[in-house]
C-alpha cells in the first residue's frame, strides 16, 4: 500500500514542482515545461487564446495527466501516486478558480460557500464576504447573480477552503477594473498571510505584472516574460 496522507510536505522548498511537461491534443501544445512555486510566490501565465494556458493549469492542478513529465504537489508525484492522495489534495490543499466557474446553480451563493467550508472543515470568513461586496446578494440563487458576482462568489468559495495553492484561470475576466483590483488584492494578501502560492492565468498584463514572475506560452514553449 502506498503512502498515507501524513507525508504531504506543506513546508517544503516547493509547493509545486513540474518537470519536463509536454502535452498535445490533436497537435502538440507545449513541450518540456518546467515550473515551480514556493510559499508566498505567485506566477502568471499569459499567451494567445488556444496556446494551452488552461490545459497547463489543469495538468498542474491534478485534473489532467500530461503526455510526458511529472507534477509534484507538496512533495508527491501526483500522477504516479494514489487516487486517495489526489482526492485529499483536491479537497483540502488546492483551490481552483475555473475560467467558467462551476457554482451549483440551484443553490444560493451562501450555500455554495457553505459546501466548500463543510468539505474542507473550515469556517466561513464573514469579513471576506463583506470585502468582496457580495454580502447583499449572498442569499440569492446563483442564476440570479450577475457574471461578476458569480465570479466573486467562486473566488470567495475557493478562499474559504484555505488552500495552500490557488490555481486561477482568468479569475477577473468578468469584473470591472476597480473590483478586479480589490478582489486580487485579497488573493495576494491571502497567499502572503498563509504561506500559500498562486498560479494565475490571465490576459491582463497589468494584473500579471503583480505576480513574482510572468511566463508566456509561445510557440510551444514556456518562456519568461518579466
Ligand atoms: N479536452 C480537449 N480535447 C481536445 N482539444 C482540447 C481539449 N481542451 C483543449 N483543447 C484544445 O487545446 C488548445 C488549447 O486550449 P486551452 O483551453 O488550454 O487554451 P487557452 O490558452 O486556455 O485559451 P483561452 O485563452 O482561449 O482560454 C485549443 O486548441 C483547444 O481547442
Ligand atoms: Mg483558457
Amino acid at each position: 500500500m502506498r503512502t498515507g496522507t501524513s507525508t504531504f510536505n506543506l513546508q517544503p522548498p516547493f509547493l509545486l514542482k513540474a518537470t519536463n511537461i509536454s502535452h498535445s491534443f490533436d497537435y502538440p501544445l507545449f513541450e518540456n515545461v518546467d515550473l515551480s512555486l514556493k510559499p508566498k510566490e505567485s506566477i502568471a501565465i499569459v499567451g494567445v487564446s488556444g496556446s494551452g494556458k488552461s490545459t497547463l493549469l489543469h495538468i498542474l492542478s491534478t485534473l489532467l495527466e500530461p503526455k510526458k513529465g511529472n507534477v509534484f504537489l507538496f512533495g508527491k508525484d501526483i500522477y504516479n501516486g494514489t487516487q486517495k492522495d489526489i482526492l485529499k489534495i483536491r479537497r483540502e490543499l488546492i483551490g481552483i478558480i475555473f475560467q467558467s466557474h462551476y457554482l451549483f446553480k440551484g443553490f444560493s451563493a451562501f450555500e455554495n460557500i457553505k459546501v466548500a467550508s463543510l468539505l474542507a472543515q473550515k469556517e466561513i470568513d464573514k469579513d471576506l464576504i463583506e470585502s468582496f461586496g457580495i454580502k447583499n446578494v449572498i442569499y440569492k440563487k446563483v442564476t440570479e447573480l450577475s457574471g461578476g458576482e458569480q465570479q466573486r462568489v467562486s473566488i470567495a468559495r475557493v478562499l474559504t477552503k484555505r488552500p495552500k495553492i490557488i490555481f486561477a484561470d482568468e479569475p477577473t475576466g468578468n469584473l470591472d477594473k476597480k473590483t478586479a483590483d480589490e478582489v486580487m488584492e485579497k488573493v495576494f494578501e491571502y497567499i502572503h498571510l498563509n504561506d500559500a502560492a498562486l498560479f494565475l492565468v490571465t490576459h491582463d498584463m497589468e494584473l500579471a505584472r503583480k505576480c513574482n514572475n510572468v511566463y508566456r506560452l509561445d510557440n510551444r514553449l514556456l518562456v519568461i516574460d518579466n
